[in-house]
């Protein structure tokens, strides 16, 4: 059995490579970094997050993300620093040698005796760091265009907030997998379609994309941001508004975005067709944009 085991994890080995990890400004592989089950994080998810897509072995859009990081470390009264976090990242990124990937950072809020409210003296912030490769899931899906589910959405009130609160999101991507779906649209109890699991929603009505306004029930995403630069490059008019899980019998085309999942087009919400329940001209247009966008950024 053990050798069986060995065998099976040298495999593993030669074909996934370890993800390089920063803890708290040390460079180690992932699987070493220890941390106390003191930390704040894991007995209250009290830290935030962000993930970033490496192209060509650099950070995409980094500027953008470290600006939201610097903001959740500010909204939630971290004690950590997110130009230090940056250069780490950086560094981080160079001694690993990932060409197509993902960076993931974790701040939290540190090591305290367990108590709900904050420790009057601000514990050191654990700083996580790790480098990752990534294998898109979504290549296929891109081309054919992908089914989601609607699910209430039971978060709460700060979505805004990149924190790592995330079974809600955790339980509605479950749903979704489990309906052999790519990911589910959060409805609220007013009937709007706020955001996906782990992304932005889009609409196309009329040849105008639609998306909902930023708000504190929707995480402000990078994607997101990028796709309306990309749209209103490419002459399709984008507006702010939300779309309603009643009236999707009106909307053309529908996408999500994320950096992850860059530009996905959905054909049908639950197993109703959207539009033609095909993969629509404005989204395959994005679609040509944001690689042209990576090809452009890559070849920098
Ligand atoms: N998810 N909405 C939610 C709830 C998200 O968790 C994310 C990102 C997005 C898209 O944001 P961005 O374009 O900045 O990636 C929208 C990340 C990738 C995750 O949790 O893995």
């Amino acid at each position: 059995m053990s050798g069986q085991r060995d065998s099976a994890s040298e495999i593993r080995e030669m074909f996934v490579k370890e993800p390089l990890a920063n803890w708290n400004g040390a460079i180690m592989p992932l699987s070493e970094v220890r941390v106390s089950v003191l930390d704040r994080a894991f007995l209250f998810g009290d830290a935030i997050y962000e993930v970033i897509r490496i192209y060509n072995g650099k950070p995409f859009l980094f500027q953008e993300h470290v600006s939201r990081l610097e903001k959740s470390i500010e909204k939630m009264g971290l004690a950590a620093n997110g130009q230090s976090i940056a250069a780490r990242i950086q560094e981080t990124i160079s001694a690993s040698d990932v060409e197509s990937g993902i960076v993931y950072v974790q701040v939290t809020r540190g090591v305290a005796p367990r108590s709900h409210r904050y420790p009057d003296s601000l514990p050191k912030p654990n700083e996580l760091i790790y480098v990752s490769e990534f294998n898109d899931p979504y290549l296929e899906l891109r081309e054919t265009g992908a089914a989601v589910i609607i699910q209430d959405d039971l978060r709460w009130k700060r979505c805004d907030l990149k924190s790592v609160n995330l079974l809600a999101n955790c339980m509605a991507a479950q749903a979704a997998h489990e309906a052999g779906c790519a990911d589910a649209l959060f409805v609220n109890t007013a009937g709007e379609l706020v955001e996906g699991s782990r992304t932005s929603l889009f609409g196309v009505r009329n040849g105008t994309i639609l998306t909902a306004p930023l708000g504190k029930n929707i995480l402000p995403g990078i994607t997101r941001k990028l796709l309306m630069d990309l749209a209103e490059k490419s002459g399709v008019e984008l507006r702010e508004e939300t779309l309603h899980s009643e009236r999707l019998s009106e909307i053309d085309e529908l996408f999500l975005t994320g950096t992850t999942t860059e530009i996905l087009p959905i054909t049908a919400v639950d197993d109703q067709p959207i539009g033609s329940g095909e993969v629509g001209p404005v989204v395959q247009r994005l679609l040509v944009a944001y690689k042209n966008r990576i090809a452009e950024f890559s070849a920098l």
